[in-house]
């Protein structure tokens, strides 16, 4: 096959096969095709447009250019969720446990934080000794004897999609819905699951600012697990201002252990438990997603779900006194109260500036070699909807960095808006399953 030739025919706006699309992905793989010919391509198909068959065709290529791990042997039905990122989103370390107390497996491969959004990687992480790094034989393993596993990406899966996406992101190819799909669903399938939740977040502080956009994306994502073969159901989810109260790794993480310990988050644990309950039915564990919901609750409140947490973390080599009581974490960190700088009624936190200050803060990372810190972050205390007065305390902020402080502090400030109070927008907005939007819809 000539490389120019496709392009051209894309350029063009023809179709290609699915040989052609694996041949140019496996080509670009191996390092026989350079990158400004696959950038052409990639350019083209991101203006003229790729088909239902075209866009399939790029997530087998990327799947299958590397390992498409088979947990045939684990019983049950493996069930994973999903989430396209956003600003204080730990949902994944307290539902995880509830779904795999319930008797639903759950094999989780995550990612690292980068930019505003944090990665539950990360969040795990700051449990000292914690292990995300185990091979795809202890994954395995340990999915087995506990139902339970969360990991990091390794090299060995769809090495097609990191090579992919990095050049993506410095040829401005990156926000096209085939391209997004394609390469979340190929990650995803390669983890051997048999269903997928998906959390497709809209707003402000999201990957997809436009809820229809994010409506599309939840869409093609179903529509290529279900090509697959796997069962999903997408939720739609308000990203307009942070999540829960707490921004930055080890302060999600002890936010995620207080949800396990029974304490009702607002907005996380709505989510955690409508999630949760999504994966326990899709697991066959509940005869319906709402059976599924009064599941994960009685997982919450008989402790059953820190239970499993507890096991994961103690079986990855974490400590599970930060568990038990969180309060017992030691770091080093100064903590500053910021305060705010009118009175009224908050009516939004910009959740995008939030996410950069915490990633100033030691939060986070620009470049992928960044080093975070555990301690840094941002909790907020107030949240839309609460009144305050001039000069009172509305955020405290972590960080090991002394010279951040003023300005963090100044920008946090100035990521509060005061006005009309909360906006009656769902927290959950519209669900989607079988092909159709069934428009239910939950508050925080
Ligand atoms: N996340 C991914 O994994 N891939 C994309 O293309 C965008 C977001």
């Amino acid at each position: 096959m000539n490389p120019v030739e496709l392009i051209i025919r894309k350029r063009e706006d023809g179709a290609l096969t699915e040989d052609e699309i694996v041949f140019l992905v496996e080509s670009y793989t191996r390092g026989d095709l350079p990158d400004y010919q696959i950038s052409a391509f990639l350019m083209a198909a991101f203006l003229n447009g790729l088909s239902r068959d075209e866009a399939l065709a790029l997530t087998r290529a990327m799947l299958n250019s590397g390992v498409v791990l088979d947990l045939s042997g684990v019983a049950g039905t493996k069930v994973d969720k999903h989430s396209t990122g956003g600003v204080g989103d730990k949902v994944s370390i307290a539902l995880a446990p509830v779904v795999a107390a319930a008797g639903v497996p759950v094999p989780m491969i995550s990612g690292r934080g980068l930019g505003h959004t944090g990665g539950t990687l990360d969040k795990l992480e700051a449990i000292p000794g914690l292990r995300t790094d185990l091979t795809i034989a202890e994954y395995t393993s340990q999915l087995a004897d506990i139902g339970l596993v969360m990991i990091g990406q390794t090299d060995e899966i769809a090495p097609a999609d990191r090579k992919l996406y990095a050049l993506r992101d410095v040829t401005g190819t990156v926000e096209y819905i085939p391209f997004i799909a394609s390469s979340i669903m190929s990650k995803k399938l390669a983890e051997g699951i048999d269903g997928l939740v998906l959390d497709v977040k809209w707003g402000r502080g999201a990957f997809m600012r436009d809820e229809g956009k994010a409506r599309k994306l939840a869409e093609t994502l179903v529509g290529i697990a279900n090509d697959y073969g796997k069962s999903a159901v997408a939720w739609l989810t308000d990203m307009n201002d942070p999540l829960g109260y707490a921004i930055g790794n080890w302060p999600e993480t002890r936010e995620a252990i207080a949800c396990l310990h029974g304490e009702s988050v607002i907005e996380v644990s709505t989510l955690v438990e409508v999630l949760a309950g999504e994966m326990i039915w899709l697991g066959g564990k509940a005869s319906s997603a709402a059976e599924g919901r009064e599941v994960a609750r009685e997982m919450l409140s008989s402790g059953k779900a820190l239970a499993k947490f507890s096991e994961m973390v103690i079986r990855q080599g974490g400590d599970p006194r930060v568990v038990e009581d969180p309060d017992v974490m030691t770091a080093p960190t100064i903590a500053v109260d910021v305060h705010a700088s009118s009175s009224g009624t908050i009516d939004g936190i910009d959740p995008y500036q939030l996410g950069r200050v915490a990633v100033d803060l030691g939060a986070g990372r620009l470049a992928v070699t960044d080093e975070v810190d555990p301690m840094a972050g941002i909790t907020l205390l107030k949240k839309p909807g609460d009144s305050v007065q001039q000069n009172e305390a509305i955020a405290r902020l972590q960080t090991l960095r002394r010279d951040r402080i003023e300005t963090a502090a100044a920008r946090i400030a100035e990521c509060f808006s005061f006005g009309a109070g909360a906006s009656d927008r769902s927290l959950m907005a519209d669900r989607y399953v079988n092909g159709d939007w069934t428009g239910e819809s939950v508050p925080a």
